[in-house]
């Protein structure tokens, strides 16, 4: 809109030291592995010219998923920006498509390769760009508490639930045993059909969706949910706690929404009379409870698009999407909830070098990055995957 300057103002940098981004790896905390072959130079001002070329070259034999929370430079090139589900609606809806070039994280790209065809190969512009929640449920781990389970005699009751931020095997271990996986736009529709199959929900792995969802959308009390922590014995519960629980969540979070507090929501309520606060599933049930409208990605878009001018929106989600929202509506005060800067730190590993680098490489008749997942695990995940896809 001409004439309308932008209220949008970069919050104040975090005091932590971060990673340069895109750069170096994190063996300690991260799946980090340094691409193979040279990597153009984040000053090299040729990269929007290269990438448009690279992909021009490859033409209808790529396809280009962007996620919401992922860098300017990079979405600009996406076929299709998402969110978790959309991406993988759409991931499995291009069986034409020789290459799935996947701008965002790894359980994203693992879906998609879940779900597309075995000719079609998923590709990850850098290995590093996991997601912390996701490495929160380690296999083992969640094999240990059902047998905990089994020893109680409850596994009858419980269906099992992963939210789409979970590795394949989680999926996999969710599908053999009849569950389903959601992501933050389905989770009701999920745990509705989940109490249809049993009367109890074991959720993983971000106790903060299953929380919300079970309590603010499905009526549940807080005393129906018991947090499961993976490393205390027996999930630092006893029996009866998990025999009467009907929502069995994992102790997992969402690193980036974990930071958003009910001082948050207060603060930005005093400074901005009649602000409107909207915040992600992920944020933490206090923050989720306090807020005005509460969704995934894509919804928190929508609502902002049908937001009328002049309103005023305090956004709990990742920086990356609140700074885009708020420059595409300047006759909207949007800012984000927090005063420190939130973004996905795995989510912005994928930069435009790397995705030159993976397009161009392509180009060139190689196939870097591709996501891989086995045979047996991708049968099984497919099937809480399907599961999903299906849902009413
Ligand atoms: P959605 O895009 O499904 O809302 O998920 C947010 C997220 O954290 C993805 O990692
Ligand atoms: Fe994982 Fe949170 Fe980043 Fe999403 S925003 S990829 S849940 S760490």
């Amino acid at each position: 809109m001409s004439g309308v300057t932008s209220t949008w103002t970069e919050p104040s940098n975090s005091p932590v030291a971060l990673l340069l981004l895109g750069h170096g790896t994190d063996p300690a905390s991260e799946r980090g592995v340094d691409c193979p072959g040279d990597l153009p130079a984040p000053s090299d001002p040729g990269l929007v010219a290269r990438a448009t070329a690279a992909k021009a070259a490859l033409g209808d034999r790529v396809f280009v998923l962007g996620h919401h929370y992922q860098r300017d430079e990079v979405i600009q090139f996406a076929d299709v920006t998402g969110d978790s589900f959309k991406l993988a609606q759409q991931a499995a809806a291009r069986p034409e498509a020789e290459f799935i070039v996947f701008c965002g994280v790894h359980f994203m790209a693992e879906s998609a390769d879940i779900l597309t065809k075995p000719s079609q190969r998923v590709i990850l512009p850098d290995l590093a760009a996991g997601c912390s929640m996701a490495d929160m449920a380690v296999l083992g781990q969640v094999e240990t508490a059902w047998e905990h389970f089994e020893d109680l005699g409850i596994t009858d009751q419980i269906v099992p639930v992963t939210y789409m931020n979970s590795s394949a095997d989680i999926k996999g271990f969710v599908g053999r045993n009849s569950g389903v996986v959601c992501t933050s736009s389905n989770a009701k529709r999920a745990l509705t059909w989940s109490f249809e199959q049993g009367s109890k929900v074991f959720f993983l792995p971000d106790q903060h969706l299953g929380r919300n969802t079970a309590v603010l959308e499905m009526g549940f009390d807080l005393d129906d949910c018991v947090l499961y922590d993976p490393h205390k014995p027996h999930g630092g519960l006893t029996g009866e706690q998990l025999r009467n629980a009907r929502m069995i969540l994992w102790r997992g979070h969402c690193s980036v929404h974990g930071r958003f507090t009910i001082d948050s929501v207060r603060e930005v309520r005093e400074r901005v009379p009649g602000v409107n606060v909207l915040v992600h599933p992920e944020c933490r049930h206090d923050v989720v409870r306090a807020a005005d409208y509460v969704g995934s990605t894509e919804y928190i878009i929508r609502a902002l698009d049908a937001a009328p001018a002049g309103s005023a929106w305090a956004v709990g989600t990742e920086l990356n999407l609140v700074r885009r929202l708020a420059l595409a509506h300047p006759d909207k005060q949007i800012m984000f909830l927090d005063r420190a800067v939130c973004y996905c730190s795995t989510m912005n590993r994928i930069d435009l070098p790397h995705l030159v680098w993976a397009l161009e490489e392509l180009v060139a008749g190689r196939v870097p990055n591709v996501i891989t997942v086995d045979e047996k695990t991708a049968r099984e995940a497919r099937v809480a995957l399907d599961q999903m896809l299906a849902l009413p």
